[in-house]
């Protein structure tokens, strides 16, 4: 049964929200996606590989011994972020030779033309144009005849219009109870933005406001997020750029129903009251207002977006509600201003200076050329235990592809795995594998020379004065990209007395690459910077394999197989033409059921 339910009030918007500087925008100029470059068949590619051949032998200890001033030379600063890139397996020679690749591939002209609004998005028609949700309203950009800045503000305005009246006890539950919790229901884009920036910008956060989220369709997700909730001051989001995936409307239901059943029971209120109560405690963020109000949410209550966001570029778009509740329209504004400052620095930066362009190169040398399969990313911060998460559906959706834009094969390998957790977490996990094994695992350091929170540790052995116990955790930022660079070797080990049989098992290889980035603290300005970055990264390499990096097509193969075989499970349909692996799994379910 459909629903339309009255909608509460639309508030005023009273102040802007985002990046206000004046706007540098190029000339709107779509242009047709070019052919595709012939990346393995490429002069550029064979200097690559001839080079490779020199270099691939070389240790970091020789690269830094014969250039010293690459420690202090092979660093650029990317908006706030100081971006250290010595640490890699490559001579100046090498940059030199990738940046020779990105401009035979036509990076620029592909810059240009996603900046612009051009179709990129070639498998779907459409732009990808994630980078206009932060231009300053004083901006101007129409793309197929939309005012695109336009309306990215009026919804920034609603939104934050709304998330005022929720933080300041004006929008109130249907029973006059103020809004103490909000429940983001989506999934993939729809929840991992969300998620990773809340728990990064916690500390700028209206902590009276509890913010969870519920994304799986694992039905403890939901049973979990909502088990101590009072339905009377809980607020839910349900976010979906197509408002049919079936995780979300699946959770979206279960909400609708423990919340009208709560309002009955727990606040008195009857029927029609309860079901009209939908109105205050839900609103949608959606691409699809006719979907929206099928399900019962007046599409007043509906915060939009557009085709031309991708669901995992979406955070920054209406999507990140739940996190502007939570931080307030003023901070989420010097987020978008984040994103905006590594925008700009990725358009206009000369690429021998460009942190996206130098990363996104330096991704393709290690899984092409030394045939590196994944990526670690590993903060050090714990606020950013979330940030591995998010970007790997960032990179691996973008990326994860094997033919090219033209449908033919990718020439070389692409997409590599992106994984990680914050340090020094990590180091007492999974760093062993990265220090001492047989695979090259590039990795990504991010650190903050300042903490979120000043602790001293007054007690410390052996300490005269009390230990800044930041200063101890960055220690071990500094201290593991370079032991995996230069390692230790056996005459060294050996020289501090180690037995003989031992020392093998205490070599420590180094020559494992690293790129360093430091910012001065955890902003919302600098996840904005870092967001836009990998955004960017991802599309350099995209672009230089000649993929989509914007479809996700493999992803929807299984979501059909999953609703054929629903059937099944209950009984209601045989396993016959399933594979007899899948049908003797079936069956054992069914057993266990007792079905
Ligand atoms: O499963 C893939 C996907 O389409 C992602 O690309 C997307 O972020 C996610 O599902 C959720 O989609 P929606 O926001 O439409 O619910």
């Amino acid at each position: 049964m459909h629903r339309r339910v009255r909608g509460a009030t639309p508030v005023a918007p009273d102040r802007p929200i985002g990046p206000t500087e004046p706007a540098r925008r190029p000339a709107v100029n779509p242009s047709p996606v070019p052919a595709v470059f012939d990346t393995a068949g490429s002069p550029q590619w064979s200097a690559l590989q001839q080079h490779f051949a020199e270099v691939e032998g070389l240790h970091l200890r020789e690269l830094f011994a014969q250039d010293p001033d690459r420690g202090s030379e092979l660093v650029v600063q990317a908006a706030d972020l100081t971006v250290d890139y010595a640490k890699h397996r490559i001579t100046r020679q090498t940059v030199s030779l990738l940046l020779d690749l990105a401009e035979a591939a036509g990076l620029r002209e592909r810059i240009d033309a996603m900046f612009a609004g051009a179709h990129i998005n070639v498998t779907e028609d459409r732009a990808v144009l994630h980078t206009a949700l932060r231009l300053p309203r004083t901006a101007e950009l129409t793309v197929d005849g939309q005012d695109v800045v336009a309306e990215v503000h009026e919804v920034l305005d609603r939104m934050g219009a709304f998330a005022d009246a929720v933080r300041t006890g004006r929008w109130t539950g249907a029973t006059g109870k103020r809004i103490r919790a909000v429940v983001n229901i989506g999934i993939g884009g729809s929840d991992l933005g969300p998620v990773m920036a809340h728990e990064a910008l916690k500390q700028y956060a209206m902590r009276e406001l509890e913010c969870r989220f519920v994304s799986n369709i694992d039905p403890t997700d939901i049973f979990e997020k909502t088990r101590d909730l009072d339905p009377a001051s809980t607020l839910f989001i349900v976010a979906s750029k197509t408002f049919s995936t079936l995780e979300t409307l699946t959770n979206a239901r279960l909400a609708r129903t423990w919340l009208t059943e709560g309002l009955r029971t727990g606040a008195g209120l009857d029927d029609p009251a309860a079901a009209d109560a939908v109105a205050k405690h839900f609103v949608a963020v959606s691409t699809n207002a006719d979907l929206v109000s099928e399900f019962g949410i007046d599409t007043d209550n509906m915060f939009g977006f557009w085709d031309w966001v991708g669901g995992r570029y979406s955070f920054d778009s209406a999507v990140g509600l739940s996190l502007m509740l939570a931080i307030g329209p003023d901070q989420y504004g010097e987020m978008l201003a984040g994103f905006r400052a590594m925008d700009e620095h990725f358009r206009t930066e000369p690429f021998a200076g460009n942190a996206p362009v130098l990363l996104g190169l330096l991704n393709v040398w290690y899984v092409d050329f030394f045939g590196a399969q994944s990526h670690a990313v590993l903060p050090y911060s714990q606020y950013l235990l979330r940030f591995p998460a998010y970007l790997q559906q960032l990179t691996m959706e973008s990326n994860g592809k094997s033919v090219r834009l033209d449908g033919s094969p990718v020439q070389v390998p692409t997409g590599e795995v992106f994984w990680g957790e914050p340090g020094t977490n990590g180091q007492h996990a999974f760093y062993q594998l990265i220090h001492q094994g047989t695979r090259i695992i590039p990795a990504d350091f991010i650190g903050f020379i300042e903490p979120n929170h000043e602790l001293t540790d007054a007690d410390a052995p052996g300490a005269t004065t009390p230990v800044d116990v930041h200063d101890l955790f960055m220690s071990n930022y500094f201290a593991q990209s370079a032991a995996l660079a230069f390692g230790k070797t056996a005459d060294e080990i050996a020289a501090e007395g180690v037995a003989a049989a031992v020392v093998p098992h205490k070599v420590m290889p180094g020559n494992r690459p690293s790129t360093s980035m430091l910012a001065q603290r955890l902003t919302p300005s600098v996840l904005g910077q870092l967001v836009a970055l990998y955004e960017h990264i991802t599309f350099v390499q995209g672009v230089i394999w000649g993929i989509n990096s914007f479809d996700q097509w493999g992803v929807e193969l299984g979501k059909a197989m999953a609703k054929q075989l629903a059937p099944m499970l209950t009984g209601e349909e045989s396993t016959s033409g399933q594979d007899s692996s899948t049908a003797t799994l079936v069956s054992r379910y069914l057993q266990g059921r007792g079905r």
